[in-house]
């Protein structure tokens, strides 16, 4: 099999992701960093040394980390955010003030979702002391989830969707850029996890953050992500999605919110 083919094979099998047959350039350009690590030339070389390896699967984790697609920014489509604020965190106080809510980002990539979240939390908690939010942070590639953990970012990354007030109350200043404070940080687990695996471990959530990742898959793969991610959410739990994504395309456990913003879906 061409080494192209293959990695499109591997990909495909471990994330789900379909590259199409006409991209091997794209190939090319994401391993040139993998391949020059490895001392290989080209995706060829990169064949022959997967083929006589016997540990594929940190190979494997490499081609995941190099092929992944992980733009992201703070506070992305800005209306989920504020559904949060000004909708579902006062409905669940009002509901049940003692109870700690549940938040899943899936596909965090380097964490500017779950901070954005963790923000609005702490500006909420600021007049409703009460309130107790925990967010579980997820993500497939390894790389992301590093600098996730983190939680430093350059001056260019800061200046994508924070406000100057957000970033002198929640971020301190290091020599190379910026690092969210503590409290901030504190709310948020992230752990690794694969999207086609089982969700059970995780446990249930209020809502669910599911943005900007399941165009990568196919349908079968949507729907069935979409399923399970219904089961691991409570009764009228939300799930958030990209700006031009619906989960009503795919199936029919979930309708619009026709609460706050109307940007969140809730399960029926
Ligand atoms: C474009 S980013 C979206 C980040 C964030 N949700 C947002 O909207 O800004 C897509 C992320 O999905 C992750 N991803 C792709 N396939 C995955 C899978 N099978 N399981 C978990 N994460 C996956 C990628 O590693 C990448 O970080």
């Amino acid at each position: 099999m061409r080494a192209h083919q293959l990695i499109r094979q591997i990909i495909k099998q471990r994330t789900g992701i379909g590259i199409e047959e006409d991209r091997d350039s794209f190939i090319d350009i994401r391993l040139m960093e993998t391949l020059q690590t490895l001392g290989l030339k080209n995706v060829e070389e990169w064949g022959n040394y997967y083929q006589k390896n016997w540990d594929k699967r940190s190979l494997e984790q490499g081609l995941i980390n190099a092929l992944t697609t992980n733009e992201t920014l703070f506070f992305r489509d800005s209306r989920p955010f504020d559904f949060l604020a000004q909708f579902a965190f006062k409905e669940w106080i009002k509901e049940d003030p003692n109870k700690t809510r549940r938040i899943w980002c899936a596909a965090c990539s380097t964490g500017q979702e779950p901070y954005s979240v963790s923000i609005v939390a702490e500006k909420f908690k600021q007049l409703n002391p009460l309130f107790k939010l925990e967010i579980v942070a997820t993500d497939i590639s390894s790389n992301v989830l590093d600098k996730a953990k983190i939680g430093a970012y350059s001056e260019f990354e800061i200046k994508r969707g924070l406000s100057p007030q957000d970033l002198n109350q929640y971020f301190s200043k290091t020599n190379q850029g910026w690092e969210i404070i503590p409290k901030v940080k504190q709310a948020i687990q992230f752990r690794s996890h694969n999207l086609l695996e089982s969700y059970l471990e995780l446990g249930q959530f209020d809502a669910i953050f599911c943005r900007n990742v399941l165009l990568y898959f196919d349908t079968p793969t949507k729907k069935d992500i979409l399923e399970k991610m219904a089961k691991s959410l409570v009764a009228n739990g939300y799930i958030f999605m990209g700006g031009s994504e619906s989960p009503m395309n795919f199936v029919s456990c979930f309708k619009r919110s026709v609460d706050g913003t109307g940007e969140a879906f809730v399960k029926i």
